[in-house]
């Protein structure tokens, strides 16, 4: 087959979160918040904290090194574009991508991709679209996050969610019936008021002065999350010819356990075929789904053939599904 018509895979994936950990009792310290109440709503448990002098590129460094000890120094060879997904760039411009492409000395493109949490499934999707075409041999997509930077410590309804991490995947070709299918990429913009962060600008259209950190109005994000799950879980499957009982695993953004649940049950998926890491991660946004993947490779519970559905949510706000028939 030639590289233009075959279908592009996930065929490496690397992971990290940093070492320090911040537990639900080192935050009942810190603020007017509790184990019970942080547990009961979002089913987080710890979170991993970036250091002080690590950002986001050191995180994105430390996934890919994890990626190459895993599969061997050539599993970069060919990488011709390089993709950070993330909400915490270390800088406006250079693009962390371009850090990553000189670190790694690849003969690559760089550039990076803002759309919240989903960023790493958008930049699956747009690496798929990359190799498919031919335009790229293999396309290096990341997803890293140093949240805990931008978070408002004095506002528990959000610094409690948040974690740092990141996960590096290189997309190539692969045979049928492996790799990449039902992509669905979405936004609604009407909702930018509920999930924000001030860049450059002052306000949004609506006139709502954007937030100096990370701003988030949790029920109605919540109400939306609910929603989209179902909507994108749904729309992706039926884009990859299957059906609900095709799902080997569900690996879903870890942003709150009761929004997985809600989604597994529309999906009327048993709680074993579920991936659940929001408990010792809490919310890293784009970080989410590599983690959450790579913790279901290490714990044996994908095989090659096995169709995964992974969807997440986020700010924009936007949302993005798609399935990958893992292997070969
Ligand atoms: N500890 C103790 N009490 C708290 C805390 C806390 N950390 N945070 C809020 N509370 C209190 C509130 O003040 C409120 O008290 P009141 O009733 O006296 O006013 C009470 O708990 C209930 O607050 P709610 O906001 O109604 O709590 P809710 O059950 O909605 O849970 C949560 C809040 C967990 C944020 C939920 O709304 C949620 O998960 N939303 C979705 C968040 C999400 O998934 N975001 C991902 C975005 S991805 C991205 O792009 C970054």
């Amino acid at each position: 087959m030639s590289q233009g018509n075959a279908r592009a895979g996930v065929t490496a994936l690397g992971a990290y979160a940093p070492p320090k950990i911040l537990s639900n009792e080192d935050l009942e310290k810190m603020m007017d918040t509790s184990d019970e109440w942080i547990t009961t709503r979002t089913g987080i448990k710890r979170r991993h904290i970036a250091a002080d002098d690590e950002f986001t590129s050191d995180l994105a460094f430390r996934a890919v090194e994890d990626l190459l000890a895993r599969h061997g120094d050539d599993a970069l060879a060919g990488v011709d574009m390089v993709i950070v997904a993330t909400n915490t760039p270390d800088a406006l411009f250079p693009a962390t991508a371009a850090l990553v492409q000189e670190r790694f000395k690849l003969s690559a493109g760089a550039f990076d991709l803002l759309a919240a949490c989903p960023g790493w499934l958008y930049a699956v999707g747009l690496a798929k679209s990359l190799v498919e075409s031919g335009q790229c041999r293999r396309v290096l997509a990341i997803g890293a996050e140093a949240l805990t930077k931008i978070v408002d410590w004095s506002d528990r309804s959000t610094a409690v969610l948040f974690g740092d991490g990141a996960g590096a995947a290189v997309v190539s070709a692969v045979p049928e019936p492996y790799g990449i299918k039902g992509v669905v990429m979405g936004a609604d913009g009407s909702g930018a008021d509920q999930l924000h962060k001030r860049s450059v600008g002052r306000c949004l259209p609506s006139g709502a002065p954007l937030s100096e950190s990370l701003y988030m109005n949790g029920r109605e994000v919540y109400k939306f999350a609910v929603r989209v799950m179902n909507t994108a879980t749904i729309e992706s499957i039926r884009k990859a010819g299957l059906t609900p009982d095709d799902i080997s695993l569900f690996v879903p953004h870890q942003a709150n356990l009761r929004i997985i649940e809600a989604a597994r049950e529309r999906l009327a998926l048993p709680r074993e075929r579920v991936v659940v890491t929001v408990d010792e991660y809490g919310n890293n946004s784009t970080a989410s789904i590599p983690l959450a993947l790579r913790a279901a490779l290490d714990a044996g519970r994908v095989a090659a053939g096995d169709n995964l559905l992974l969807v997440s949510f986020g700010a924009g706000l936007t949302w993005a599904a798609s399935v990958l028939t893992w292997g070969p």
